[in-house]
């Protein structure tokens, strides 16, 4: 695994070649190679490939560096679809197809879980596949400098902008907007936000200032035999890839009982994305959330949606930290918990511990994370299933999902 950013922005930059020959694949998108004893972390690079590179940060312990040249390219290296693959900082693996990009993200899982959680998986019990594996991504926030006219994001470990015609990762309409925005005169000032729903709705929304009007979308996600409509602020947090939404939200109700007897809590949950999903399932369904901006959308969302079946269902969202918030609210059959890339606290898992549900349900987009905290929990629930839901093709990133019950 890299060092953290708080390091890698400590460490010098530097300017120098070398050759070196891959070992092997590292978490966060890199690869490994070796010169004398120092660890080199190489992006773009697989493992057995000889590669000249630049080093272009170094400690006295590790480096970063970039290829120059595929010397002896690997039999795996297929030619990148996008022209800005290498400069851009968005895409790690577009060097290799999309179903070795899945192995080699089950094989670095299942290395997290053992280093960090002390957890031995033979193997995952599934992996969800992208039905997309390019123009998949709903939200994108492009960096502008109005001073040189670039729009576009950050190459890897600098702030220097990539200027951007198409990002082959987001959704058509977002390249769209991205080039309307470009031909504005005078040229946009600030960072901006697009996102673009299956509805065909688009929208633009300034990042670095409060001074105007948030301009919400529409969504639609059907799953699990329902259509719910769901409104996105602009603040608000939303899962990024359509085509994996609905197979991640079917996995997730396949984990629940079907008696309706059961109280199931959703922490963390966004603006109701699962919450509306489970509640049918479900006797009572609470969401927790700390946004103002989601929770707001998710009560929204819960009105609208009432006359797709969940007029009757029992269900409320709650403003606040989970933390606070979990102790007031009694027993639940199952607790569902899709925390921030940090993980849930600590005290956060003693009370769940504590409070003792059949099920907990875990997803996470952090596999460092996750697996800490189900260490934690091993004391009191086994891991009974854990999904690889591709929610990110082309990129390091992944969403676990995990069905885990009491002892
Ligand atoms: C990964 S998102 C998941 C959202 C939702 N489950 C979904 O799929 O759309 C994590 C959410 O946790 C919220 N959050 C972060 N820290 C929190 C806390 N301490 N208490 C409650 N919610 C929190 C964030 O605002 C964000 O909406």
């Amino acid at each position: 695994m890299l060092p953290s950013g708080k390091e890698t922005r400590k460490i010098k930059t530097s300017s120098r070649e070398t050759v070196l020959t891959i070992e092997k694949y590292a978490s966060d998108g890199v690869s490994i190679g070796y010169e004398d004893n120092k660890v080199i972390f190489v992006r773009y690079a697989i493992p057995g490939e000889k590669v000249r590179v630049n080093v272009y940060k170094e400690t006295k312990d590790y480096a970063l560096a970039e290829p120059l040249e595929i010397i002896t390219p690997s039999p795996e290296r297929i030619a990148a679809p996008c022209p800005y693959f290498g400069m851009c900082g968005g895409c790690d693996y577009q060097m290799i197809d999309y179903a070795k990009q899945l192995q080699i993200k089950q094989d670095l899982v299942l290395e997290v879980f053992h280093k960090i959680g002390k957890i031995d998986l033979p193997a995952l019990t599934g992996v969800v596949s992208s039905g997309q594996e390019f123009y998949y991504r709903n939200t994108e926030t492009f960096k502008v400098n109005p001073r040189r006219k670039l729009i576009g994001f950050f190459r890897k470990d600098t702030k220097f902008i990539i200027d951007l015609e198409e990002c082959r990762l987001a959704m058509k309409d977002i390249n769209e907007a991205m080039n309307y925005m470009r031909a504005q005169d005078p040229f946009p000032p600030h960072n901006f936000k697009v996102r673009s729903t299956s509805l065909g709705e688009t929208t633009v929304n300034w990042v670095d200032t409060e001074r105007y009007e948030d301009r919400s979308v529409y969504e639609e996600i059907t799953a699990s035999g329902k259509t719910i409509r769901y409104k996105i602020s602009k603040d608000s947090f939303f899962q990024v890839n359509n085509s994996v939404i609905p197979l991640w939200l079917d996995k997730i109700t396949g984990f629940l009982d079907e008696s309706h007897s059961e109280r199931i809590f959703d922490l963390y949950c966004g603006i109701g994305l699962i919450t509306l999903f489970v509640a049918p399932f479900a006797k009572e369904t609470i969401g927790v959330e700390i946004a103002k901006s989601s929770i707001k959308d998710a009560n929204y969302n819960l009105e609208i949606n009432r006359d797709k079946g969940l007029r009757d269902a029992n269900i409320s969202f709650v403003l606040g930290d989970v933390m606070e918030e979990l102790p007031r609210l009694g027993y639940a059959d199952v607790m569902i918990i899709d925390p921030p890339r940090k993980g849930a606290e600590r005290e956060v898992l003693d009370l769940m511990m504590e409070m003792g549900p059949k099920k907990i349900i875990y997803s996470s987009c952090k596999p460092a994370t996750m697996a800490r905290d189900l260490q934690i929990l091993s004391d009191k629930y086994d891991l009974k299933e854990i999904y690889l839901v591709d929610m990110f093709p082309q990129t390091h990133h992944v969403e676990l999902l995990s069905l885990i019950v009491k002892k």
